[in-house]
């Protein structure tokens, strides 16, 4: 690839090697209908459409088409309009979002609650303001913890080290390296999106408390523990 050419060539050159390696990503046409859940159209690449089921949703309980939660948004939206308008720094707090977050920490037994607009960036922005603040940290994060997870730790300069996915007895290894009073963050999920397993919450929350650490849990998938069905009776 010659210099001159580097910002026309590499746009070409990137997407047929990354097909070449069979990692190039093509978005599926699958569009969602309110009260067919969990069924969607899919539109394929010659226009023709299909009804297909979708088993990789984060939406368990597929309460974006219950009814009550799309009455109480159309409710919101020709009251307030659509979207926020900025974020809160720039725009300030809308009431219902600090409703929100009080009723969270009220569930939780907790005295504040923070909501952010992705998973991603819950995780990131946790780890990185908590892995800045405790000085000298040491944080240790599950093998198959999630990419959003991950990059939080990565852009930090926290000492960190890895352990077995699942492994309370590595886990326990780590941490007993290091010093008592070092701030600890031990990381992981309840419940694994690519085999579903689960954490053993207790002994992982066991062995940090143990060896003074915090935990920082995410709980992405954990919806999943309850059946769509039986939360949809229990809304009414
Ligand atoms: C365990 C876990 N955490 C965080 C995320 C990111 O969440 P979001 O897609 O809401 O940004 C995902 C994505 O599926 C996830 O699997």
């Amino acid at each position: 690839m010659g210099e001159a050419g580097l910002y026309q060539d590499l746009p070409a050159a990137k997407p047929k090697e990354l097909r070449a390696r069979g990692q190039y990503r093509e978005f599926v046409d699958i569009n969602r209908r309110a009260g067919n859940y969990p069924k969607v159209l899919r539109r394929t690449a010659d226009g023709r459409t299909c009804q297909v089921t979708v088993w990789c949703s984060n939406d368990y309980l597929g309460m974006s088409q219950h009814p009550k939660v799309l009455a109480a948004m159309h409710e919101a939206v020709d009251e307030y309009g659509a979207g926020s308008g900025g974020s809160r720094n720039i725009g300030g707090t809308h009431a219902h979002d600090a409703r929100l977050e009080a009723s969270l920490a009220e569930w939780h037994g907790k005295e504040a609650a923070l909501v952010f607009p992705t998973g991603y960036s819950s995780n990131d922005a946790t780890l990185q303001c908590l892995l800045r603040v405790l000085p000298d940290p040491f944080v240790v994060s599950d093998e198959l913890n999630h990419a959003s997870i991950i990059n939080g730790i990565r852009s930090t300069r926290a000492d960190r080290a890895i352990f077995r996915h699942n492994d309370v007895e590595h886990l326990d290894e780590l941490l007993s390296r290091q010093p008592h009073d070092r701030p600890k963050v031990v990381v992981f999920e309840s419940v694994y999106s690519m085999d579903g397993d689960v954490a053993p919450i207790e002994g992982i929350v066991e062995v940090a408390r143990r060896h003074n650490a915090l935990t920082h849990l995410d709980e992405e998938h954990a919806g999943r523990s309850t059946t769509a069905e039986a939360d949809w009776e229990r809304l009414g």
